[in-house]
């Protein structure tokens, strides 16, 4: 008979189990070879015959080994229990680390979303800039860029984006000598002329600047019309992206629908028919639906 075990705690335990008629006393962990070991050499000594102290009759107990195995149970239950506050330490410790990384995750999402706010502003600032040498359009940009969003919504394109564009879109007319811009009356073919390169003006400042939309290109192309008749470079159909095709629907309707110096508003309702009627000729067909859609549910400038 064996006693193996993987408790050892007190000299006692092996003379304890010797008396219960073990005739040896092994502790895990022990080597396979070592284990074996043990075994032939025990079983040897057995075939010898040599006479052993006959095994104590069960059920019966000294008071000593009463007590011894009262003490050892005690020593078990320590054991346990200094176990259990190890455990309970790691676990503190995991919450710990656990709050910590919640609380740094928070600071990084307050530093993304300042970051998104300067952002922001430092466009809205940008468009605010071009708009005060001309302050008869002040608020144009924010106009447009309202109908952009609102129709952005109904043709599937980013409302982020169409924001941003609508904001920055006329950014070039800073290299307009503000006498054209401010001028009460119809522009002369020449000063016409003038106009125009603010497209390519607008593109050059935004180019540099890696926005996550093509917000540089659609500047560029904001005048062009889908017949190939508009600036800088007569582009016609596909060759306009989409978001420049939604953007020079909310530029036209927007500045009919406004007061200008030199006349009253052309009017909502005029805006809507000009695009209809050109609708699929210079305006992207879509784009116009999506367009007369929003104002039939309401939509209104400030
Ligand atoms: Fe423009």
């Amino acid at each position: 008979m064996f006693f193996y075990t993987a408790t050892y705690t007190d000299e006692r335990d092996r003379d304890f189990a010797l008396s219960l008629g073990a005739e040896r006393f092994v502790v895990k962990p022990t080597e396979p070879d070592s284990l074996m070991g043990i075994i032939e050499e025990t079983l040897r000594q057995s075939a010898a015959a040599v006479p052993k102290t006959p095994p104590r009759p069960a059920g019966k107990k000294s008071q000593e080994e009463t007590v011894y195995l009262r003490q050892y149970n005690e020593a078990i239950i320590r054991k346990l229990e200094d176990k259990m506050e190890q455990l309970e330490q790691v676990n503190r410790k995991l919450e710990q680390n656990i709050a910590e990384r919640k609380r740094a995750e928070a600071g990084l999402q307050t530093s993304y979303e300042k970051l998104q706010k300067m952002i922001d502003e430092t466009i809205e600032a940008l468009g605010k800039m071009g708009e005060m040498r001309d302050p008869y359009t002040a608020g144009h940009q924010s106009r447009v860029a309202r109908l952009a969003v609102t129709i952005a919504r109904e043709t599937g394109a980013l409302e982020k984006e169409m924001m941003v564009i609508g904001l920055l879109h006329d950014v070039g007319k800073i290299i307009v000598p503000v006498e054209i811009l401010t001028k009460p009356g119809k522009l002369t073919e020449v000063e016409f002329q003038m106009i125009q390169p603010h497209s390519q003006a607008g593109y050059d400042i935004l180019y540099g600047i890696e926005f996550p939309w093509p917000v540089a290109l659609t500047v560029l192309q904001h005048h062009e019309r889908m017949n190939g008749s508009g600036y800088p470079n007569r582009l016609a159909g596909n060759q306009i992206i989409m978001e420049a095709r939604i953007l020079a629907v909310a530029d036209v309707v927007e500045a009919m629908a406004s007061h200008r110096p030199y006349r009253l508003a052309v009017g909502t309702e005029n805006a809507l028919e000009e695009i209809s009627g050109n609708r699929g000729v210079l305006y992207d067909p879509r784009v116009v639906d999506a367009c007369l859609g929003v104002f039939r549910k309401g939509f209104k400038f400030d």
